[in-house]
């Protein structure tokens, strides 16, 4: 028997350091669901697949490879992405992708199976609600979106990238409203997830926190 972890929330909540920093700490493999959605899209950016070619995105799909190793690197078709699918052409094309009932019918399958048998912490938007309905943990991580927005700016400024906040803060509410209200799978918190907002709390106590629900739900 496996031990499921639900990581859901918006873009910039933090979900990725903190589901890294929670896993290391309690020995659970880290899955970031986002990176399969990446691929496909690096995918179709790689066969020059527009988003209306359906057929052309089934046959991708029927042979595409997505694998994760214990390290966090992932591979495309036996190719090392793992820098390539957070560059700026992968950012703009996910989102639409990420609508694709067929894109997610696929990925549903390959994170299943990828979670197969392992204790993991899984981090996406619909991970409670879709992925592992039955999870054994779930939390719904969130932040106002200008605290999001501020974030994405400080961790730009820190790579020496200039960015203006009031773009990023109308990128972030345009991703957050494209991924509520879209048909399939929208990001939504689910009815028994643990509604945890980071927005007046550093790394270190959103990780504690999250690792003492954790803890807290094994030892039940
Ligand atoms: O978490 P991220 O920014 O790497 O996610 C990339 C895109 O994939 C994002 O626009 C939302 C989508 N996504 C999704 O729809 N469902 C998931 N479980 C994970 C990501």
């Amino acid at each position: 028997m496996s031990f499921v972890v639900a990581i859901d929330g918006p873009a910039g909540s933090g979900k990725g350091t903190i589901t890294k920093n929670v896993g290391e700490k309690l020995g659970l493999v880290y899955i970031d669901t986002g990176a399969t959605f990446r691929c496909v899209a690096l995918n179709m950016l790689q066969e020059k697949i527009d988003i209306n070619e359906e057929e052309k995105i089934k046959k991708m799909l029927d042979n595409i490879n997505i694998e994760m190793n214990e390290n966090g690197q992932i591979f495309l078709n036996n190719e090392e992405v793992t820098n390539r699918i957070r560059q700026n052409d992968v950012n703009d094309f996910v989102s639409p992708i990420s609508t694709i009932k067929i894109v997610r019918d696929k990925l549903l399958e390959i994170q299943r199976k990828i979670a197969q048998g392992k204790n993991v912490i899984m981090e996406g938007r619909d991970i409670g609600t879709v992925v592992f309905p039955n999870a054994d943990v779930k939390i719904y991580l969130d932040a106002s979106a200008e605290e999001r927005a501020r974030r994405r700016v400080k961790q730009n400024q820190e790579k020496g990238i200039p960015t203006s906040y009031e773009e990023v803060l109308k990128n972030i509410i345009d991703r957050d409203n494209r991924d509520s209200n879209r048909e399939v799978a929208p990001l939504k918190k689910a009815e028994d997830a643990i509604y945890v907002d980071s927005t007046n709390m550093t790394i270190e106590e959103v990780t504690n926190k999250i690792t003492e629900i954790i803890e807290n739900s094994m030892s039940k």
